[in-house]
């Protein structure tokens, strides 16, 4: 059986994880933390977060393919894939302060990969992370790897909080970045496999390391051009006695009809 292992238990991890195991009953998925009681809330019935529909596939696969432990380390050792799903927070302090994300939780994640892992291993980015932290964090696994072979992929997240169940069951395409390597294509057929239990597989876009983890970023910024946009928008309906969900409609359907590239 092929053994799942996701580091952060959050918003992100805890929901991804659900529907791989509701998706892939041939997997075993362990969602894994270092907070104590995040873990007992996925193991009870107050779990952490509220999705609609999250609690309904907990329910249905917890404690068959589906578990949640504080045991990092076991689990991490035993898996054939592990996620990584930790929070990347903008930094407060030092350089970069209020701009760059604060890497410590990625890069400590990373540590203990390479210190408990015995088999090679596929470890994947789920965190939103800086362009080329792939190539940093390929130097922590490999410095300790005792030989060890790690394939690292970037497979970044594109759920919103709220609809999460419903953008994981239907996403708009899953991005799934590798080395250009036998390895590295091995690495990404794999994790593709793993999501073509449920997404059709023209969804399922194969990229380079870089263009995915760039990807991500490249989403962000645009949606927050559009709402930054919306909001300049309607200051100035304000100012004009123009209706704002007036204004928006030619443009939401200028909008449908540009041509996706
Ligand atoms: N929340 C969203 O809507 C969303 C959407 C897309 C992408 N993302 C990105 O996904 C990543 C995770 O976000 P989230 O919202 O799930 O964060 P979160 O804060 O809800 O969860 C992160 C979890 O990681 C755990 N953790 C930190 N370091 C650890 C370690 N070394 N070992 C084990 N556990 C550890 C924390 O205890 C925490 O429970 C971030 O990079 C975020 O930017 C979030």
């Amino acid at each position: 059986m092929v053994k799942i292992c996701c580091i952060g238990a959050g918003y992100v991890g805890g929901p991804t994880m659900a529907v791989i195991a509701l998706k892939c009953p041939h997997i075993e998925v362990a969602v894994v933390d270092i907070s104590v009681p995040r873990i007992n809330a996925w193991n009870s019935d107050q779990l952490p977060i509220y999705e609609p529909g999250l609690e309904d596939i907990v329910k249905q696969c917890r404690g068959k393919n589906l578990f949640f432990s504080t045991d990092v380390e076991k689990h991490v050792r035993e898996a054939d894939i592990v996620f990584v799903s930790v929070n990347t927070p903008t930094k407060t302090t030092g350089l970069g302060a209020g701009k760059a994300a604060d890497l410590t939780y990625w890069e400590s994640a990373a540590r203990m990969i390479a210190d408990v892992s015995a088999s090679d291993k596929i470890v994947v980015e789920k965190s939103t992370v800086p362009v080329k932290t792939a190539e940093a964090i390929e130097k922590i696994l490999m410095h300790n790897s005792k030989g060890i072979k790690f394939q690292i992929l970037s497979n970044p997240e594109f759920l919103a909080e709220g609809t999460a169940i419903a953008d994981l069951f239907n996403p708009d395409r899953v991005l799934i970045g590798g080395r250009e390597t036998p390895e590295g294509f091995n690495a990404v057929q794999t994790l593709k496999e793993v999501y073509a239990n449920w997404v059709p597989e023209d969804q399922i876009i194969t990229t380079n390391l870089w263009s995915a983890e760039l990807s991500k970023l490249a989403a962000n910024a645009f949606l927050a051009q559009r709402i930054s946009s919306v909001n300049a928008m309607s200051a100035l309906c304000e100012s004009t006695g123009a209706d704002v969900t007036q204004v928006a409609l030619p443009l939401v359907l200028i909008q449908e009809s540009v041509p996706s590239s």
